[in-house]
């Protein structure tokens, strides 16, 4: 633990974000800022009941305001196909918007006003009126039955997390340490700085343009070619611009129908954009989580047996389930191990993916009880981590593609001064506050998703990359331009990258951590092949200088195919492409040509299969990390103050070094948050979040954020070569509200299993 681990000298170059400026200045062109000829406005009006019907909905007095075009309700609304197969795209939304009396949750769109402006369109939607009959709601976590997923239907069983190997029942009653304990985390909100928005116009009936801030383009376009009964290519949805997704935007949400509707209906562009109230009722959410964990070990600490029972909220429709054993399943060395998954279905909108979905509340639960665990053994909670260090994968039992997670956990105890925390808790007080340590175990899987990208250069000579993968924040324009640049010897800022469009070749979604390592691969292919034509090009132009060399002999550098051993011998890439007389030189490029080829259709959830099937591969491909945190808790009021912040990941080769450490500061933010600050509080008699702004969550802000470090210690993985990298989006909230409440119990001696962390509470 001398000296920490030294940072492989292939990271690329640190870099700054291609379309930054365009972002600071205001130039990047977000849904809600654009404003077409003949744009009309709607505004939503959400059911303020959470179970029951419409009753009477009363819109004379909405319809006669100044200004106002038309009000949507389910009496007169397009009627909207209700497929028997949902695409995956429409897990947010598995009933098309204003179809029907029914209301299922709070918040619930029962109407849409369509005016000339925003304010009149606001103002009359506040004269619209809706009597109820309302049935009392279920809505809390507690106010239903648990129900095994892997008991609802066959398709959920695949899907239901659940596992099973040894005999944990066995080796728990035969271990000689055991613990038991329950962990509980809230509904927890996405709150993007961005509002949902959708702009939508028909250039006639079969032809639907959408632009919304989408993860994934694709899901979008299913879903409405579903809803509309559309030819695919007959729906473009655009995505160039996003202000943070963290899991909202990956499938449509009702709001967006409603705007291709009301385009229709009143055949202007319609846009419609959320007000911050309305995230928090319609555009998914972290569900509220309760999980068992059971724990056996020998006296030494050397676990035996794991069993994880996660039990989540989950609406009526769906069968959600939050997963938190993926955290546990194959962190440790442990022969005996079972995950269950439970649902409680309740009058509540459905329950959505957020930042590391099951992991984030998983490893809570899982690094909690390793705290606990080693507190009973009477060890050093990073030596119990370290005698329980799996060397394979426990669960598939292959080999790890990559694992530099000793050397984690060695740059994040050097880094925060792990030899400095008393083993026994509350035993460093400064002033009026106890301080402790804690640590945690961070991992995230690292996935692929079949994907496609076309490079190409036009006649005067500039290179572009597109695909339909969506930049939502985490940094694809610059990452991509990276890949392409370096195979065609550019540097990144003479690349053109083009995201987030329909009619760009497929992509994996920007979700579950996977868009760089999916499609770089494909951008890495199609550069490539590009540059192998600009050098046949070079090899048989009679005027090029380049003239029947040998492939071998030659290289790119700056824009020009140049002779390897004298780049001053070369030709332009303009020259070469207006030499063979084509308008531009393009190569696309597949990374799973046959499952590409199925993935056509409305019925996206080849996605998700093709996803695991690529998990399937010869080994085990995780990023890992170590977190570690200092915590002041004031002994009078009982608040808690993180003071430092240290992460220490292996995400394999780093792209871009500056990008991905923000990546991993976002994701540890969220981590705070999750641990001190967000939860949402649901009125059990009215199913209401009754702190839905952003008064009232309390996502952290600058004052509540202490230093971050943030430590690379990974190397190029072999699984995704030629590119080495592994997951970076969503690794970095996993672990940190373990770790902060470890470092609470170091500090003060009291073991906290409830998020947020509250001192007072009993
Ligand atoms: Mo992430 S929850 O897959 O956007």
């Amino acid at each position: 633990m001398k000296t920490p681990p030294v940072a492989p000298p292939s990271n690329g170059p640190p870099t700054t974000r291609i379309e930054g400026v365009a972002k600071v200045t205001g130039r990047a062109d977000y849904t809600a800022d654009a404003v077409p000829p003949n744009l009309a406005h709607a505004v939503l009006v959400g059911a303020t009941i959470a179970h029951g019907t419409i009753a009477t909905l009363d819109t004379t007095e909405a319809r006669s305001m100044p200004g106002v075009l038309t009000v949507l309700t389910h009496l007169n609304a397009p009627r909207l196909d209700k497929a028997s197969v949902f695409p995956l795209g429409a897990a947010g939304s598995r009933r098309p918007p204003l179809q029907d009396e029914q209301v299922r949750y709070r918040g619930q769109y029962v109407a849409a006003v369509i005016a000339e402006s925003l304010e009149a369109a606001r103002h009359a939607a506040s004269r619209v009126r809706v009597t109820y009959r309302e049935t009392p709601p279920a809505a809390t976590l507690g106010a239903g039955e648990a129900r095994r997923v892997a008991c609802l239907g066959l398709l959920s069983k695949a899907l239901s997390g659940d596992s099973h190997r040894g005999d944990p029942d066995a080796a728990l009653a035969s271990a000689s340490l055991t613990l038991d304990a329950v962990y509980t985390t809230p509904r927890e909100f996405h709150v993007a700085m961005e509002p949902h928005a959708t702009l939508a116009w028909w250039d006639d009936a079969e032809h639907l343009t959408v632009r919304e801030g989408s993860q994934w383009v694709d899901g979008a376009q299913d879903v409405l070619a579903v809803w509309f009964d559309l030819k695919r290519e007959h729906v473009r949805v655009l995505s160039a611009f996003v202000g943070g997704g963290f899991g909202s935007r990956l499938s449509l949400y009702p709001h967006a129908g409603i705007a291709a509707m009301a385009a229709r209906v009143v055949r202007r562009p319609v846009k419609l954009v959320l007000a911050r109230s309305q995230v928090f009722h319609s555009v998914g959410n972290r569900p509220a989580t309760r999980q068992r964990l059971r724990l056996g070990a020998e006296a030494t600490g050397r676990l035996s047996a794991i069993i994880h029972e996660t039990t989540n909220e989950s609406d009526r429709d769906s069968h959600y389930a939050e997963q938190g054993s993926r955290a546990s399943e194959s962190a440790y060395a442990v022969a005996n191990y079972r995950a269950e998954n439970s649902i409680v279905s309740l009058d509540i909108p459905v329950p959505g993916w957020m930042r590391a979905p099951g992991e984030a509340p998983g490893s809570f639960a899982i690094e909690s009880a390793m705290d606990e665990l080693a507190a009973q053994a009477r060890i050093d909670p990073l030596q119990l981590r370290l005698l329980n260090h799996a060397d394979s994968d426990p669960h598939s039992g292959k080999p790890w593609s990559s694992r530099r997670l000793k050397e984690a956990y060695a740059a994040g105890a050097e880094a925060i001064g792990w030899s400095r925390r008393a083993l026994e808790p509350r035993s460093r007080r400064e002033g009026h506050e106890w301080v402790g340590l804690g640590m945690a175990t961070a991992a995230y899987p690292t996935r692929h998703a079949p994907s496609e990208a076309r490079v190409g250069i036009s006649r005067d000579g500039g290179v572009y990359v597109e695909s339909r993968g969506v930049d939502i924040g985490q940094g694809s324009y610059t990452a991509l331009a990276l890949i392409a640049a370096e195979v065609l010897g550019l540097p990144p800022s003479r690349i053109d990258v083009r995201l987030g469009d329909t009619r760009h070749p497929r992509s994996a979604f920007a979700g579950g951590s996977m868009l760089s390592s999916s499609l770089g691969l494909a951008v890495h292919g199609a550069a490539s092949t590009l540059r192998d034509q600009l050098f046949d090009l070079a090899r048989r132009q009679p005027a090029s200088p380049l003239h029947r060399r040998s492939r071998e002999e030659l290289s790119v550098r700056e824009g020009r195919v140049v002779l390897g051993a004298d780049p001053a011998v070369g030709v332009d890439f303009a020259a070469l492409v207006s030499g063979s007389g084509q308008e531009q030189l393009d190569a696309l490029h597949r990374t799973h040509p046959t499952l590409i080829s199925r993935l056509s259709g409305p019925k996206a959830f080849t996605t998700m299969a093709a996803v695991r099937t690529q998990a399937a591969g010869d080994s085990s491909c995780y990023s890992w990390g170590a977190q570690f945190v200092e915590v002041a808790v004031d002994e009078e009021l009982g608040t808690v103050r993180v003071r430092r912040m240290v992460g220490a990941f292996d995400c394999g080769r780093i792209l871009n070094p500056q990008a991905a450490r923000s990546q991993l500061l976002g994701g540890m933010t969220m981590g705070l948050g999750m641990a001190l600050t967000e939860a949402g509080h649901v009125d059990p008699r009215t199913a209401l979040v009754v702190n839905g702004d952003l008064g009232e969550y309390l996502v952290p802000v600058q004052a509540d954020v202490p230093e971050i470090e943030i430590l690379f210690v990974g190397e190029p993985d072999p699984s995704t070569a030629p590119l080495g990298i592994k997951s970076v989006g969503e690794i970095g909230i996993t672990g940190v509200a373990a770790a902060i409440a470890n470092a609470v119990y170091n500090a003060t001696g009291r073991r906290l299993r409830d998020l947020p962390l509250d001192l007072r509470a009993s």
